[in-house]
């Protein structure tokens, strides 16, 4: 991360928006805290150091239209593919992933999403392979947060591949990778007008908070027992 960005943590934070402060967790808001969240000083985070690749969370995921797709960890390798999936998102997707428009991801912003140690961070990325290589349609994560047990999480759905169940698969999958590494409630900054998001949430947890500000939900839930 080059150094003049160390301190600028909204727009390092993988699931906030750079620059706004809005959707950007409390403790990492510019000003609220200089030292940034804690996960930027942990030596382990942000390499792949904390736990050998998860391969047991690879699998082949075949679409309720047939389509068959592969669910992974995420590699640090993914990183340009994360920028090419950036690219093809719709200016809507985007900005509700991201809580901003940016032209491009920034490619050491792609390097830190793309590089988890799979413990306190982690992401699973579904793909297609195409005649030229394999495409990144969709990616799930949870990062830390400053509270104990609890991660944040966020999702993306390249626009063509909505509504096709990958949304529901990466958000079952990523609660389940991260309750079997100790998670234990879950924190999601959602545009208050993202309904499928938000009834996502509603269907696969229990909501023990939440409150909206300008125009964005931050709600506390914990995975429901299915
Ligand atoms: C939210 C998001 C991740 C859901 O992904 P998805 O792949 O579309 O989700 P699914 O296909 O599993 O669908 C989930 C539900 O959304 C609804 N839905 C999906 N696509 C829809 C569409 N085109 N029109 C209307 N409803 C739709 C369906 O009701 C579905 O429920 P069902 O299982 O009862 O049919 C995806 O829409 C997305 O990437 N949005 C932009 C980024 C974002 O909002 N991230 C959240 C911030 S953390």
């Amino acid at each position: 991360m080059p150094e003049n960005k160390v301190n600028d943590f909204a727009a390092f934070h993988p699931l906030g928006a750079p620059g706004s402060g809005v959707g950007v967790p409390q403790a990492v808001r510019p000003g609220h805290n200089t030292r940034g969240p804690r996960w930027l000083e942990c030596p382990l985070m942000g390499t792949p150091e904390g736990a050998p690749y998860p391969k047991e969370l690879e699998r082949d995921v075949v679409l309720k239209d047939g389509t068959r797709v592969r669910l992974r960890p995420i590699r640090p390798d993914d990183a340009p593919r994360l920028q090419a999936l950036y690219d093809r998102l719709s200016r809507y997707t985007a900005y509700q992933r991201f809580f901003t428009v940016m032209k491009r991801l920034p490619p050491d912003w792609a390097r830190f999403l793309a590089t988890v140690d799979y413990r306190r961070r982690l992401a699973l990325i579904v793909e297609f392979e195409t005649v030229s290589g394999f495409d990144l349609i969709a990616v799930g994560r949870y990062e830390p947060t400053d509270e104990p047990d609890t991660a944040e999480v966020a999702f993306v759905v390249q626009d063509g591949w909505q509504g096709k169940g990958l949304g529901t698969l990466l958000f079952q999958e990523v609660l389940r990778a991260a309750t079997a590494r100790g998670v234990r409630r879950f924190r999601a900054w959602v545009l208050a007008e993202n309904r499928r998001m938000l009834d996502l949430i509603a269907r696969f947890g229990t909501v023990k908070e939440r409150k909206t500000e300008q125009g964005v939900a931050e709600l506390l839930f914990e995975p429901r027992a299915r």
